[in-house]
């Protein structure tokens, strides 16, 4: 049996290219090699707010932008995380195995938390609800952006913590990250990750943005007082730009360092642009072809799930008979 593979992406704000680079791109390069199921987690973006009506419009384009950037809805599963119930079922049940100690140590809670004066308690679940989406699969790999490696950590502790429970349920699985493009920068701010909520004007190349707001975008990011490209003392914003012209282009260091050493900034900008758009400007394409043919995204989503839920369910049963739960 081939090892199983399961990411997924929240369906709130626009996806940009540190998801493409971070994590998207593995997909779509290891979509052949593994039985892969690619998630549309909903139920996450519900731990902050969403518009309803925006949310489900999101859900479809998140989908479509899997398909346009090479994910293949005959070789993989993509499916939405609300369409299986057994994700809530889960979590639940390991909600219950998880100290509450683990929850409060997660970078990304104590960030969201920070900027908030009441906090959901969806915010504190939200890796255990991400553990339930790997473990009900038994996901062997998880291929995600650096920002994820610490919820992979966690996930593995409950693995094995309801391992040591209840006896061997869960496969307990390995994180992936990419070797260029794992934590992509903002381009108005190379000290912060690039963000789906962040809202200053240049911070982003979003996928969908249109082609000649890309090229602004790429040609206003932040650098340095240098004049021109040196690999080995280039600052945080020039690491950044070199960075997304390999994980785009996935040229050597050594080709990289050719390329641009000495060049202006100017010029230098102007390649990492076209480069991005050499990608995104298919992608687009794609997205348009996909989302213009009625039903065609329903039937994608509707499709995966069929084929995702007995796997799901099966884990469910296994887990409540486990712990002694009603079947
Ligand atoms: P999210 O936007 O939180 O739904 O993230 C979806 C995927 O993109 C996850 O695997 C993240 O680790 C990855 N990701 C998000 N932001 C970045 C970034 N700035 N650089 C690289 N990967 C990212
Ligand atoms: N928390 C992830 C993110 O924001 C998204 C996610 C939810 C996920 N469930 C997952 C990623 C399971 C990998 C596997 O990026």
């Amino acid at each position: 049996m081939k090892t199983r593979v399961f990411s997924g992406m929240q369906p709130s704000g626009n996806l940009h290219i540190g998801n493409y680079l971070g994590a998207l791109k593995n997909w779509v390069r290891i979509q052949h090699d593994y039985e892969c199921i690619f998630c549309i987690v909903d139920l996450h973006a519900i731990t902050l707010y969403q518009d309803p009506a925006e949310l489900r419009a999101k859900i479809e384009e998140i989908a479509a932008l899997y398909i346009a950037a090479g994910i293949d809805p005959k070789v993989c599963s993509i499916m939405v995380q609300s369409a299986v119930p057994a994700h809530a079922e889960l979590a639940w049940m390991l909600t219950c195995v998880t100290p509450v100690g683990w929850l409060e140590r997660m970078t990304q809670y104590k960030m969201k938390a920070a900027k908030q004066e009441s906090v959901g308690d969806g915010i504190l679940q939200y890796p255990v609800l991400m553990a339930a989406d790997i473990l009900l699969y038994q996901a062997g790999i998880v291929p995600v952006g650096e920002d994820q490696a610490q919820h992979l950590e966690l996930t593995r502790d409950i693995a094995q913590r309801f391992n040591s429970l209840y006896g061997d349920t869960f496969v307990v699985p390995g994180t992936s990250l990419p070797a260029v493009g794992a934590r992509i920068m903002g381009l108005d701010d190379p000290t912060q990750k690039m963000s789906k909520s962040a809202t200053g004007a240049n911070h982003s190349v979003a996928l969908l943005d249109p082609i000649d707001k890309i090229r602004k975008t790429i040609m206003r990011a932040t650098t340095d007082s240098h004049p021109a490209v040196d690999v080995e003392t280039a600052g945080a914003g020039v690491l950044n730009l070199l960075s997304i012209y390999q994980a785009f282009s996935n040229a050597s260091d050594e080709e990289l360092k050719q390329r641009f050493t000495g060049m202006r900034y100017g010029d230098f900008k102007k390649q990492v642009a076209e480069m991005v758009i050499s990608h995104i400007e298919p992608f687009q394409r794609r997205y348009r072809e996909i989302t213009a043919e009625p039903g065609y995204l329903a039937g994608v989503l509707r499709e995966g799930a069929e084929r995702v839920a007995p796997i799901a369910n099966a884990t469910v049963r296994t887990v409540k008979d486990r712990m002694g739960l009603y079947t």
